[in-house]
């Protein structure tokens, strides 16, 4: 089922998420909800609180070979470099900008059924990992923007 997702000035997009301690049907069902939202929004990545859901979990899939990556309960252990770049959000629709992130992460985390993993992704899907356990403690890349992105400027890129 396709979800709604919540728009920046949204209260709940800016409330601290819950761990997950349960792993089990309603989860997987909530991880089912949102990899079809993000696909109908044709993102790479959602967290559950742009769904309305204050829980730690997220889906990603930037295109690459990881295919599509659920997370429970993600950590960021390590992050190394920077990278500059243009950055959206399913929940700022229309707008772009420019962020500066770790160019390479190491992310601890959960399966579907509690197994921890741990996942290490550079440029996009370093970008996204950090972009979505952000949305976890109610950040949105804006506020860590350094400047907004407007048409005109991608064509001068
Ligand atoms: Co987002």
């Amino acid at each position: 089922m396709v979800r709604k997702i919540l728009k920046l000035g949204d209260e709940t997009l800016r409330k601290t998420s819950k761990p997950m301690q349960k792993f089990d049907l309603r989860l997987w069902l909530l991880l089912r909800d949102m990899t079809e939202t993000m696909r109908k929004a044709e993102g790479v990545g959602l967290a559950a609180p742009q769904v309305g859901i204050l829980r730690r979990v997220v889906v990603i899939d930037v295109g690459d070979e990881h295919g599509l990556i659920e997370l429970i309960n993600p950590e960021i252990i390590a992050a190394e470099g920077e990278q500059a770049g243009s950055e959206g959000c399913l929940s700022v629709p229309g707008r772009r900008g420019y962020v500066v992130r770790p160019s390479k992460v190491t992310v601890r985390a959960q399966d579907r059924k509690g197994k921890p993993f741990e996942i290490t992704g550079e440029d996009l899907l370093a970008r996204a990992l950090c972009h979505e356990i952000d949305h976890l403690d109610g950040i949105i890349y804006v506020d860590k923007m350094d400047h907004e992105i407007f048409d005109d400027d991608e064509e001068a890129q």
